[in-house]
């Protein structure tokens, strides 16, 4: 919790925020219910973040292979995105928070990329909870992207180290995710933050995403607690 002194909890939380089809489809809705609700558990999840203490959380939101689905699946949650980010962004930044969009967003058309552009400035000095949006994201694309920024930065060979690729990614200068949470009972990383989730630790949930509370995430953090990160070392 915040302000405690005993164990320390994750600073970066990333989640897969997944089931918001199954949640509609078990109700008999279209697949868009599931991701309006989904927006509010999203809501939700941030205010919890807050309150549990941890420093910078990361949503999937859209993966660059999202674009695949039916078009109109992609408008809806374009459509949501863009409603979100005009409605939240005030509590938002009453609340603290500085946004940071990862991912190609320009792929979502001038001007919901010029509106992240200009939610992440008016952010940019909050300091409670920095929230990572992952939108048209993909791992491996982070990681090229990267690869082919150095390059033209031309670096030589020998100065490329662990720590100075990190600096070319999308999160440069995050610390790196402690725990992943993946809703809905599926168990991948889909592509997520292949190079950033080394050393993660992962709890996967069978809550449907658009379920998901507090509670869950308290849940996640006491698993997260009970867990021993070894970094590859030999136990203490
Ligand atoms: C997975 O559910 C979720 C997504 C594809 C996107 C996540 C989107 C939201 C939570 C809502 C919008 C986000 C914001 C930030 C406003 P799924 O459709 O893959 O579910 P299924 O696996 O049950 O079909």
């Amino acid at each position: 919790m915040a302000g405690s002194s005993s164990l320390p909890g994750p600073r970066h939380v990333a989640v897969i925020m997944d089931g918001n089809g199954r949640w509609a489809a078990a109700r008999g809705l279209p697949r868009a219910a599931g991701h309006r609700e989904g927006a509010k558990a999203v809501r939700r999840t941030i205010e919890a973040a807050i309150d549990q203490g941890v420093e910078y959380l990361t949503l999937f939101a859209f993966s660059s292979e999202n674009w695949r689905r039916p078009a109109e699946e992609v408008t809806d949650l374009t459509f949501l995105l863009k409603h979100y980010v005009r409605a939240e962004l005030a509590e938002m930044h009453a609340q603290g928070v500085r946004l940071k969009v990862i991912g190609e967003r320009e792929r979502f058309g001038p001007n919901l990329a010029g509106e992240l552009a200009a939610a992440e400035a008016r952010t940019a000095n909050n300091s409670r909870l920095t929230l990572v949006m992952a939108l048209s994201y993909g791992g491996r694309a982070d990681i090229v992207t990267a690869a082919r920024r150095a390059m033209q930065a031309g670096l030589a060979p020998e100065a490329l180290s662990e720590d100075v690729f990190a600096g070319f990614l999308s999160t440069a200068g995050i610390p790196d995710p402690d725990l992943l949470i993946r809703t809905s009972g599926e168990q991948r990383i889909s592509n997520f933050l292949l190079w950033q989730l080394a050393y993660a630790e992962m709890v996967f949930t069978p809550v449907l995403w658009p379920d998901f509370t507090a509670d869950d995430l308290a849940a996640a953090l006491a698993e997260y607690g009970s867990r021993e990160r070894r970094f590859g070392a030999r136990p203490a």
